[in-house]
């Protein structure tokens, strides 16, 4: 008879299960590895064969390091069951596996679609290395639902989406936009790193290629660079390809952590979630506050969007100055904070803020006023030292 440890951690876990549950269960295999609970971090390149017979039929799951070992294949795995995909894949960054995805879909004649509102450095890689490579980007306004159809051309190939965008955080009909441009056989690729696969499952959505800074809260601890794809079975096969042909590989150390962040992933975010909202609830009323940026907040235009897509929210958040404040007024309260660390790469357990110029940011949606903005990622601290050091930084800047 099988043990209990056998028959309950041995294969990671059902399609009936909850996403806290396949979070916890998903891509670990006990038994194989003499009930340790997690998988072992195994460095390595060479790999040995019992036979030539073995070696020339490639008949062993391991084959070469930089081909996968147990502790990537237990990650990959994990991601595949949580977002329901064909494969998944490890980057070295996430903005290494966003250019993975995009490459993976788009050739020399093509025309690709990107959010208006992607990540900067998305921007950089698309305006930088894609045209050289024949292939033409158009930036779009985020929300155009299913009016993307107007700018669909026989060569658009692939839709590039982020729901919510980079610092302004502009929520994106994505069901709508997929519907469109699957009907034209276009990909469509999404970088939900703000969800997080917990709280939104892109191809669900319908997207093709669903994308992971898994930098921010998959490890969660300000420690690792990494990135994750999840893809559909139209999407699997190429991007399958190009990872081998490119010799993308993540140190194992690395992936490693990503699977550590991975297990408390769920308990994390509910904290950050919490903390966000209390955080905002009290901003909202200060002097001198203008709007906050936040789609689960009701006051949000992209709330019902959010609502109907998403099933929770994250740490990140911006906020306006109103119109009026300087610059300089905008610096001196961040310089003010003593809790809240000046940081960029957001998602780990602690409180950053960055100043944020939203003047000339975007091309297909100018923001014509001049706005100082600040985007926060609210940590896992006590909500109510957050809000003490966010109002003695305001009082030292305004009075
Ligand atoms: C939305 C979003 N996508 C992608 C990235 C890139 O991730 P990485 O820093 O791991 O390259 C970031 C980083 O801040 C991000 O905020």
């Amino acid at each position: 008879m099988p043990s209990k440890q056998d028959t309950m951690n041995n294969n990671s876990t059902d399609a009936q299960n909850k996403i806290d549950t396949v979070v916890t269960h998903a891509g670990r295999h006990p038994r194989k590895f003499h009930g340790f609970v997690n998988p072992p971090v195994v460095h390595a390149s060479t790999v040995l064969y019992p036979d030539v017979e073995t070696m020339v039929t490639g008949k062993q799951t391991y084959s070469y390091g930089r081909r996968g070992n147990p502790t990537t294949d237990s990650l990959e795995e994990a991601l595949t069951e949580m977002e329901g995909a064909a494969g998944a894949k490890l980057a070295n960054s996430g903005l290494n596996a966003i250019a993975l995805a995009i490459l993976s879909c788009v050739k020399s004649g093509d025309h690709l679609l990107i959010a208006d509102t992607a990540y900067g450095p998305t921007r950089h890689f698309a305006d930088t290395v894609l045209p050289g490579n024949g292939v033409e980007v158009e930036y779009y306004d985020p929300r155009i639902g299913d009016g993307i159809r107007s700018l669909f051309r026989p060569e658009t190939a692939a839709v590039f989406t982020e729901a919510p965008g980079s610092l302004t955080f502009e929520m994106q009909d994505v069901p709508a936009i997929a519907a469109a441009a699957h009907e034209i056989g276009a990909t469509v690729l999404m970088d939900n790193t703000w969800a997080s696969p917990l709280y939104c499952q892109p191809l669900s959505l319908g997207v093709d290629l669903s994308i992971q800074a898994g930098t921010k809260y998959i490890v969660g601890h300000s420690d690792v660079m990494l990135g994750t794809l999840a893809a559909s079975e139209r999407a699997w096969e190429k991007l399958d390809t190009l990872y081998g042909a490119m010799g993308c590989h993540v140190a194992p150390d690395d992936v490693y952590l990503g699977l550590r962040g991975l297990r408390t992933l769920s308990v994390r975010l509910e904290r950050h979630q919490r903390n966000t909202l209390a955080v905002l609830d009290w901003l909202k009323d200060q002097p001198g506050i203008g709007r906050i940026r936040y789609p689960a907040l009701e006051s949000d235009p992209g709330h019902e969007i959010w609502k109907r897509d998403f099933t929770g929210s994250s740490g990140l958040c911006a906020f306006d100055f109103q119109a009026g404040t300087a610059r300089e007024e905008a610096y001196s309260f961040l310089n003010a904070l003593a809790l809240f660390g000046l940081g960029f790469s957001w998602g780990g357990f602690e409180s950053l803020a960055i100043p944020v110029r939203l003047k000339g940011m975007r091309t297909a949606t100018l923001l014509d006023e001049d706005l100082q903005s600040v985007r926060l990622h609210i940590g896992l601290e006590d909500p109510e030292d957050l809000i003490n050091d966010l109002d003695q930084a305001l009082k030292q800047t305004f009075g």
